[in-house]
């Protein structure tokens, strides 16, 4: 099953907030429909979000609205994640080719996303077991990172896959990462169907874990990664990179060129999501700040895996 697809002119995606205890899926059909569900994070993770950019400027391309417009709302509905402003950017590049010409350009981005993680998730895979000395290979990550963060083929579990397909994966250990438990609602309904042993852990459990020499890696996906090498990933993510340091396992990030932002010099420039306090105290008067994304510092990333290469402290231009 797609995360995301173009079917018979519209968009048709899975609903991510019901998961895993519904399987369904959304039918859009307009710009408003497809920022609504992206701001509530019924279409999300960074590669899809890319693919929504994409399909959304050719939902405008065959409506009536004025294209460029449209664009910058969907542009702004999520502002972390780097891959749906390039997603938005380069559809809307072919807009003076006209509507078939955009919509090509869309198809293509969705078509692209499933290859080129297929190809990242197998290189981090060949990377792991050298680096490792051979498998088994026991993995923390953190959110989702899997397929529903994609079309198709995950960007830290497209590694996870990839070691699974080879047969050199231990356990998957999942962080619950709160608030709105992508690791133990998504990454664990996704390992499940894939038939992979995994463990959810609650996200203050994540450092423990490493240093216990539970996990051999930890792998995670990128929300944007700074021209520095910084990544901005879910909140957790810092933590999980600074224990894996103590420990000397690698920290090993796994995303597709997209993803990589050189206009930024260093993460404190990335504007960080703030979501709505009700996602930690439901309506209770308390006060809450909940960042959605966090920043791990360049010299804590043992490796960047992309659908191209493979970068290990050197510049990433
Ligand atoms: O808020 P989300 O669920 O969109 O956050 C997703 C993540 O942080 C993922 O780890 C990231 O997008 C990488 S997805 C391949």
């Amino acid at each position: 099953m797609r995360t995301i697809d173009w079917v018979d002119g519209r968009i048709i995606a899975v609903e991510q907030t019901l998961l895993p205890e519904v399987v369904t899926t959304l039918r859009i059909d307009t710009v408003d429909q497809l920022v609504d569900a992206i701001k509530r994070l019924a279409i999300r993770g960074a590669p899809a979000l890319g693919v929504a950019g994409a399909l959304g400027v050719a939902l405008a391309a065959r409506g009536t609205g004025d294209v460029r417009v449209e664009a910058a709302r969907l542009r702004a509905a999520r502002p972390t994640a780097v891959n749906l402003a390039w997603g938005v950017d380069k559809v809307l590049a072919r807009l003076d080719d006209g509507p078939d010409a955009v919509v090509a350009e869309a198809v293509g981005v969705l078509e692209d996303d499933i290859r080129r993680n297929r190809a990242l998730g197998f290189r981090g895979a060949r990377w792991l077991v050298d680096r490792l000395g051979g498998g088994p290979v026991n993995v923390q990550t953190h959110c989702n990172a899997g397929a529903l963060a994609c079309v198709e083929w995950g960007t830290a579990l497209g590694v996870v896959r990839a070691l699974q397909e080879t047969a050199a994966l231990g356990h998957v250990y999942v962080d619950e990462t709160r608030p709105l438990l992508q690791g133990s609602r998504l990454t664990a309904w996704e390992l499940a169907r894939m038939g992979i042993a995994h463990t959810v852990v609650v996200d203050s459990a994540g450092p423990t874990v490493i240093a216990r020499g539970m996990a051999d890696a930890v792998v995670v996906g990128a929300d944007r990664i700074a021209a520095n090498g910084d990544v901005v990933n879910k909140i957790g993510t810092y933590p999980l990179a600074l224990a894996a340091a103590r420990a000397g396992i690698p920290f090993v990030v796994a995303a597709p060129e997209s993803t990589i932002d050189l206009a930024t010099p260093d993460g404190t420039l990335v504007e960080i999501e703030v979501r709505d306090p009700a996602e930690i105290v439901g309506d209770r008067a308390t006060p809450a700040l909940n960042f959605a994304f966090d920043v791990t510092p360049a010299d804590l990333v043992t490796a960047i895996v992309t659908d191209e290469r493979i970068i290990c402290g050197q510049p990433l231009g």
